[in-house]
């Protein structure tokens, strides 16, 4: 066993690990105290979208805290939020755009909460009191809080809390690498959207209040998105069901796939989207609930009062860091570059699907991922045990590129991938250079 690292006051991600402290963003790079630089291929978790270093958010940051940095929402609303709101809402799908509100949290983990409350009190607000469920799906993760997890499918980080949170019913996702069903697209008919309507139909439907889930999978299956005709038949199967839709583009909102939303890609109207992440590109910890007309006008025609909140929400400072991020992907059109970022990532990457150990390389826009099988022609995965993402991660590391390595990927336990979420801004050269890295990793780590 290695030794727990004693040299931080930090109850760090893990005590056994060596963490280099970051001491300069700039672009794509992350240099560290020890003046290594590192090449920011994961976006720091698919968060870093204008890239580091962007001086004048933090101006603006400064500014709004000279003005005022604080003010309780139960009193006052601020100016930074309310404009940042607006402008959400005004990227958003059409549905949102007469009458939706937004609902800024601290995070991703946070929106998931507010959403599973809210899809709870909207029923309440229109007479549903039985409503109480959300059902989302199987290899799926909305953060970390308790409820966030009672949603989250993602076994591996469930596991250790599981008699701690409650089971509301997961479905299958829709993940044609790995079909849940063993069938193939579209020969399928969307058995994995089906999965759905089945579930409805037999497990206690009245109680049932939302279905949540991500249009592209992110950490846990490594961008998987939905397949065309998906969305619609989930949308169609809640309308059926009477309950809400609720998409968590916490990871693949705001610009990362190619559309300010990945529901727009499929022309999905949900009545509440997550978001977080690129929102404020890590500049200062938040996130939004966008809510539709839908659900504001249950409230409005009801108590008017949504019961919850955080002393945090809408923070001025940073509402004002997403107002100063928004600003500079619109000076610099850099929701415009995401598609052909992406497109020379994956051109870069293409290289890596010759590898007899690389299962697909898949993504929209750049949320991306590689994937790891043991055998191509099954598709079956390494042994857990085997590491293989981590050891692709360090691999990877040495040539100083960093990457986001997940497992359980095929199952929840087994099945390997990195995911790769770089800035907007990232260059084709750059691509090139997480290309390479990759090649080294998989040459370090497959040797015979
Ligand atoms: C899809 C999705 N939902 C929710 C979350 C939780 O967000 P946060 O870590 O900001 O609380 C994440 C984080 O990775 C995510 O990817």
């Amino acid at each position: 066993m290695s030794t727990v690292i004693q040299n931080s006051s930090l109850f760090s991600r893990n005590l056994r690990k060596n963490y280099p402290v970051a001491v300069r963003g700039e672009g794509c790079w992350i240099t560290a105290a020890d003046g290594r630089r590192y090449l920011d291929a994961s976006g720091q978790a698919a968060v870093v979208s204008i890239g580091h270093g962007v001086a004048e958010i933090g101006r603006a940051m400064a500014e709004q805290s000279d003005k005022i940095a604080f003010a309780h929402t139960s009193q006052f609303h601020s100016e930074p939020a309310e404009k940042l709101a607006a402008r959400v809402l005004a990227l958003a799908p059409k549905n949102f755009q007469n009458g939706g509100r937004v609902y800024f949290t601290s995070g991703g983990s946070e929106a998931t909460e507010t959403a599973i409350k809210l899809a709870r009190q909207y029923f309440l607000e229109s007479g549903e009191a039985s409503r109480y469920r959300l059902v989302s799906r199987k290899q799926s993760y909305h953060g970390s809080t308790l409820g966030a997890m009672s949603v989250s499918g993602n076994e591996g980080r469930r596991a250790p809390y599981a008699p701690m949170i409650p089971e509301w019913g997961h479905v299958a996702p829709c993940f044609c690498y790995h079909c849940p069903f063993w069938k193939t697209y579209p020969e399928c008919n969307l058995a994995c959207a089906d999965d759905l309507d089945a579930f409805l139909r037999t497990n206690d439907p009245a109680s049932v209040a939302a279905f949540l889930f991500e249009p592209v999978v992110g950490a846990t299956l490594g961008a998987a998105a939905a397949v065309e005709g998906y969305t619609a038949r989930i949308a169609e199967i809640c309308r059926k069901h009477g309950i809400l839709l609720i998409a968590d583009e916490v990871m693949s909102g705001m610009g990362r796939t190619g559309k300010p939303f990945a529901s727009q890609h499929w022309g999905l109207e949900p009545d509440i989207i997550l978001t977080g992440k690129g929102i404020a590109s890590g500049y200062a910890p938040l996130g939004a609930v966008l809510v539709g007309p839908r659900v504001v006008e249950a409230f409005e025609k009801g108590t008017g009062a949504f019961m919850h909140g955080f002393t945090y929400q809408a923070h001025p400072v940073s509402t004002a860091a997403g107002n100063a991020v928004f600003d500079y992907l619109e000076a610099h059109k850099l929701f415009d570059r995401v598609l052909p970022a992406g497109e020379a990532l994956r051109k870069a990457l293409s290289a890596l699907e010759a590898h007899p150990h690389v299962g697909q390389v898949r993504g929209l826009g750049l949320l991306q991922a590689v994937e790891f099988v043991k055998d191509k022609s099954t598709r079956a995965p390494f042994p857990k045990e085997a590491g293989i993402a981590e050891k692709i991660r360090q691999a990877a590391l040495e040539q100083n590129v960093l990457t986001y390595p997940s497992q359980g990927t095929v199952d929840g336990a087994n099945g390997d991938h990195v995911l790769l979420a770089p800035p907007f801004t990232i260059t084709a050269q750059e691509c090139q250079l997480v290309a390479d890295a990759l090649q080294y990793a998989l040459a370090k780590v497959f040797a015979a």
